[in-house]
């Protein structure tokens, strides 16, 4: 979509890009400031596989204050992005056939991520009436002895809903029972994205008594607006650790030097709070712009989204008689008749829907949600809606 969105205003059509999956924003001023630096004044070489020392325990600070219980850093691995950091999880965790759970709709690489470490994903649905939250009993019919993880994202991609403590406790308790043998992986790369009244729960302090085995996917990518500078952390046992070190060591080695310097930057300059906030005000309006306007719209549905920058829209009313069959050839006509771009449902597991990304600037989430309404009342006119 995003391809086609380009061509289109290559060609000078008007195009509302909601299919974006990062901020539209510039990285804060301390960290563009350390990387200019570095990279005028110094020699720039590998650093450790696992990340720069200097990093790693800033990391480790960061994420013992937020997780209440004190975090190594040799329990920290830095990785080229989030999803580097899971991939290597996976890959020093998963053996041939292990089951990996994933509630879904879920971002996309998830299930592919688990085939290429040969391991079996399980999708089990959630459903809106309970915000897209994995269900207890629901978790309970899938586990055993060959589940090796569960993934929780929260808040999610591309749901947009977030765990609360009691849901995560509810969880921990099936796990327990079930598969005690069983690590959770916490996808935490949107935790600092929420919107009130929901905040994101630790799992660490709502689980860390109940389960040994935890992971935390973390990142700047979102947070900061530093999706291009590849940063990951991963966090879980040494021994998981060293394992993923590994893994990364014989594929990519360290992390780009530069990249580390400005995610140091990101978590130790005390300027970098002031614009996070203001990033995080911007996303609190856009979202509120966007659920007004879609909830304007007749037939359309959606969940309030606890955190992240997506509205998961149910579109099914306008599907079938409207002559369009599915959200791929929604989001196919929205794209090329009206000039709106989102991302069709079915990547994630989610056929029906599109997502919209409010990661855009105010004037367009206004007037792409006016195209939205337009097209929809076109299709409206054919019988649907
Ligand atoms: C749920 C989720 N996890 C992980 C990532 C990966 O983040 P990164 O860009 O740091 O690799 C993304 C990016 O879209 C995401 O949506």
């Amino acid at each position: 979509m995003a391809a086609r969105a380009a061509a289109l205003r290559a060609e000078g059509r008007q195009v509302f890009d909601f299919s974006a999956g990062e901020p539209d924003f510039r990285p804060p001023t301390a960290v563009r400031e350390a990387v200019a630096s570095l990279v005028r004044e110094r020699a720039i070489g590998y650093t450790p596989v696992a990340g720069m020392l200097a990093l790693r325990e800033a990391v480790a600070e960061h994420l013992s204050h937020y997780h209440g219980t004190p975090i190594s850093p040799a329990r920290v691995l830095v990785s080229n992005g989030a999803k580097h950091s899971i991939a290597n999880l996976l890959q020093a965790m998963i053996d041939p056939g292990d089951e990996v759970v994933i509630p879904t709709p879920a971002w996309v690489s998830y299930p592919d991520m688990v085939r290429l470490a040969d391991g079996v994903p399980v999708v089990v649905p959630t459903s809106p009436e309970h915000g897209w939250r994995l269900q207890p009993d629901d978790l309970a019919r899938v586990v055993g002895p060959r589940t090796r993880l569960l993934v929780l994202n929260s808040p999610s991609n591309p749901t947009g809903g977030g765990y609360r403590a009691e849901d995560i406790a509810e969880i921990g308790a099936v796990l327990a029972r079930h598969a005690p043998q069983t690590c959770v992986m916490a996808d935490d790369i949107y935790r600092r994205l929420t919107y009130a009244p929901f905040t994101h729960a630790s799992i660490v302090r709502v689980l860390g008594d109940v389960l040994e085995n935890l992971a935390l996917v973390d990142g700047v990518s979102k947070t900061y607006a530093m999706t291009g500078f590849r940063i990951g952390f991963l966090v879980a046992a040494e021994n998981v650790i060293t394992a993923a070190t590994r893994v990364q060591g014989q594929t990519t080695s360290g992390a780009a030097t530069p990249s580390q310097h400005g995610a140091l930057a990101a978590l130790r300059d005390p300027s970098v709070d002031a614009e996070v906030a203001a990033m995080h005000l911007a996303f609190t309006r856009r979202r509120a712009t966007m659920l007004a306007a879609l909830g304007a719209i007749d037939g359309l549905r959606v969940v309030p989204p606890d955190g992240a920058f997506y509205a998961w829209v149910d579109a099914s009313a306008y599907l079938g008689a409207t002559g369009l069959a599915d959200d791929n050839a929604l989001a196919q006509w929205l794209l090329d008749r009206h000039g709106v771009a989102s991302v069709p449902g079915s990547a994630f597991g989610g056929p029906g829907h599109i997502r919209l990304s409010y990661a855009t600037d105010d004037d367009s989430v206004v007037q792409g949600c006016a195209r939205l309404a337009e097209a929809m009342s076109e299709l409206a006119a054919r019988g649907a809606g």
